[in-house]
């Protein structure tokens, strides 16, 4: 092992464990220390979920890339391990940046982006992304001397040099096969497909699809799975411009939904959907679990616009884990059914009737899961804070005439000037919107109309700012029940 990667094992293991519990959130997973970005090698080994991200331990900004580490068996309750990877060699000097796992012949095998800065023989200095390998047991790993095994010179013509990164791999009938992002020769991204029947010898087999400067410039951390008989190339663009209520944040995601054929491995687009529609939600990456979910979970953070605590020592959460199903030609996306182990002490209320600001007793917390059933005809706005005490709350508006979803955090407590706002259409069905929202002490999930429309956002609310209320400009009629999730430790 090098010294470098001993020094950062030393490192987290030391300083995580002077991190008190009760700064973390309950039921998402927060890196040991320092800063975490993408979730990485999102895949099973040996039976167990392994969950690897983009980490620099000794300091909570992005820095010097490292692959930290953790699993779990049931997508809540994680384990750290020591991280993984650390930039230690020539050909990922400036960083071992996005990449992803698959289990082989018994062993794990990571591919990943080095990201080598070289000086060219006329002086300059440069950058340049090519794919690595690493192979270990779940714990520890060795990078192949042959690294980097595809170099972006194996892409089309005109292809970027410095931008093609974030290899996800998976194997089929024999064959391995990655897709990695990259920029083509119109300055904006593409998505290159390679295949290998061994792991240091690949194919470029072609591009599956390209963004033609339509939605964003480079395409980051592609992930290309099968849902439903549909065929998801999931893609993360960067400087995307919104179209009214899509694709905000800068660095967007998208799901291209389409079909993909095989002998010829080519996918054809047929739709393009918004994975999330809140503040904070990036990078995402899925993998299959063994009963054949499709599993998604993505990075709780934005590039431009980030939100972070200013008195912890860790600094990245990612999203609860989320089942992906095909419903109308949508991706939905739902909690991991392995969340409702950990809901406690379920209370509800039925057919209130919500017109002036009301409390309800019992509904309240910062580590809850609350499923709403808003009806009624008679209301205009709903409205409902949360994380709230005197002066703060995070706020969630229905506006049942223009059919929008609104989140609210400008007075969730945070000291500096930041968008606070994000709203999505959503539809109600026969005047009934339904709502499942988790908010973890630092963070609120809202999923509208059983997953249809997904919404991430972040709050560095205080944690004793619990309360939550409702109100109407009418006559609104809410279901409400509120489970408390514990995760012992
Ligand atoms: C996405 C990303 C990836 C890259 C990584 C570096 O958030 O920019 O493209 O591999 O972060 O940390």
């Amino acid at each position: 092992m090098s010294e470098m990667l001993e020094k950062a094992r030393k490192y987290e293991r030391e300083e995580s464990a002077k991190i008190e519990k009760e700064n973390r959130p309950v039921f998402h997973f927060s890196n040991p220390v320092g800063w975490m970005n993408d979730p990485n090698g999102f895949s099973e080994y040996q039976g167990e979920h392994h969950l690897f991200f983009q980490y620099y331990p000794y300091a909570t900004h992005w820095d010097s890339m490292h692959w930290g580490h953790a699993k779990s068996t049931d997508f809540i309750k994680w384990e750290y391990l020591p991280a993984a990877l650390a930039p230690d060699c020539d050909f990922d000097n400036f960083g071992a940046f996005s990449g992803s796992a698959v289990e082989d012949n018994g062993k794990q095998i990571l591919i990943y982006t080095g990201v080598e800065e070289k000086t060219l023989d006329s002086g300059e200095k440069c950058v340049r992304q090519n794919q690595c390998i690493a192979v270990g047991d779940g714990v520890d790993y060795e990078k192949f001397e042959k690294n980097p095994v595809v170099t972006a010179a194996m892409l089309p013509k005109g292809s970027s040099m410095e931008d093609f990164r974030d290899p996800k791999i998976w194997k089929e009938d024999g064959r391995y096969y990655m897709v990695a992002g990259s920029r083509s020769s119109d300055g904006s991204g593409q998505i290159a497909l390679f295949y290998a029947d061994r792991l240091d010898v690949w194919e470029f087999a072609g591009i599956l699809d390209r963004s033609e400067n339509r939605y964003g410039k480079m395409w980051e951390c592609p992930d290309f799975y099968p849902v439903d008989g549909k065929q998801i190339l999931m893609i993360s663009p960067q400087e995307m411009e919104a179209e009214g209520l899509e694709f905000h944040n800068g660095n967007n995601t998208a799901f291209l939904i389409g079909t993909y054929d095989k002998e010829k491995l080519q996918f054809t687009r047929e739709e393009i959907q918004s994975v999330d529609y809140g503040l904070d939600f990036y990078a995402p990456q899925t993998m299959q679990s063994e009963d054949g979910r499709r599993i998604m979970i993505g990075w709780m953070q934005s590039w431009d616009n980030p939100m972070y605590s200013d008195t912890q020592r860790w600094s990245g959460m990612m999203t609860i884990p989320r089942e992906l199903s095909l419903r109308n030609g949508r991706i939905c996306q739902r909690p991991v059914r392995e969340l409702d182990r950990y809901r406690k002490n379920p209370l509800t209320y039925k057919e209130v009737c919500i017109e002036k600001e009301t409390g309800l007793e019992g509904i309240e917390g910062r580590s809850v899961d609350l499923e709403l059933i808003l009806k009624g005809n008679e209301y205009g706005k709903f409205k409902m804070k949360l994380a709230a005490d005197e002066m703060r709350y995070s706020e969630i508006i229905y506006d049942r005439e223009d059919k929008t979803l609104t989140f609210d955090r400008t007075h969730s407590g945070f000291k500096k000037d930041t968008i606070s706002t994000r709203s999505m259409r959503v539809e109600s069905k026969n005047n009934e919107l339904s709502l499942r929202i988790l908010v973890d002490r630092y963070s609120v999930e809202i999923f509208a109309n059983e997953g249809e429309q997904a919404m991430t956002s972040l709050i560095y609310t205080p944690a004793g700012a619990s309360k939550i209320y409702f109100t109407s400009n009418g006559k609104a009629y809410m279901d409400v029940t509120k489970y408390e999730i514990e995760v012992e430790v």
